[in-house]
């Protein structure tokens, strides 16, 4: 029912090359592209705002996935909408009102996500699954790139898919954080729809073997 989608993550690419590195990424099977936006609050990094961004959805036609890690999503959420991004995620510890949040994101055709710590217990997005696109599962403490993949989450993934399957929903399982070929196959095969990936993808010699690695 579902395919495997990769989405490699911006932060461990070049950024002195930054358009040679989306155009190897479009040329190596991509799917979506995924950009980590930190605001040094929520998380202890900074990384890229609303230019870079801008600057990226001028160079490719690949979806733009957002993963905000800040402490205040809805103020980022209309500049997003405006540059025309296709997915937009914000931390579900982040937020009072996620409901509200969501739906905003959803009337402009933008796809939305809930992404959820290790620490978070998964149960907690229950009343919100039928409106969300898609659930973004980290497998490591946002923050940084290249740490070490979390293998608790894996039951977090088998419990959103049997979730999803049991109330006939459709939303997308995306997982994040040191995710590689050694972890990928367990990872599909608990549920996960969309695997992304930084470091594995970019330390690789070729981008397109390594994306190809991680379908299976
Ligand atoms: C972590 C970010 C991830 C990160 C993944 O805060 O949300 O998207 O770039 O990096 P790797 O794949 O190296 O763990
Ligand atoms: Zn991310």
């Amino acid at each position: 029912m579902y395919k495997a989608q990769i989405a490699p993550s911006l932060l461990s690419s070049d950024f002195s090359r930054l358009a040679a590195e989306i155009s190897t990424l479009d040329s190596s099977g991509a799917d979506i592209l995924h950009l980590d936006v930190m605001d040094g609050h929520y998380v202890p990094n900074l990384s890229f705002g609303f230019p870079i961004i801008k600057a990226v959805r001028n160079l490719t036609q690949l979806p733009l996935d957002v993963h905000l890690m800040v402490t205040n999503p809805d103020f980022h959420v209309p500049r997003l909408i405006e540059i025309g991004v296709q997915w937009i995620s914000f931390h579900q510890e982040t937020v009072h009102h996620s409901h509200r949040l969501i739906s905003q994101i959803k009337e402009h055709g933008i796809k939305a996500g809930v992404a959820l710590n290790p620490a978070t217990p998964i149960n907690t997005l229950d009343s919100i699954l039928p409106l969300l696109d898609y659930v973004l599962v980290m497998s490591v403490n946002p923050g940084y790139s290249a740490q070490a993949f979390i293998p608790e989450v894996l039951d977090k993934i088998q419990y959103l898919s049997d979730y999803r399957k049991a109330h006939a929903l459709s939303f997308y399982i995306e997982v994040d954080g040191g995710v590689s070929a050694a972890n990928s196959t367990a990872l599909l095969n608990a549920g996960a729809d969309i695997l992304v990936s930084a470091s594995y993808i970019f330390n690789s010699p070729s981008y397109s073997t390594a994306i190809q690695a991680l379908r299976h």
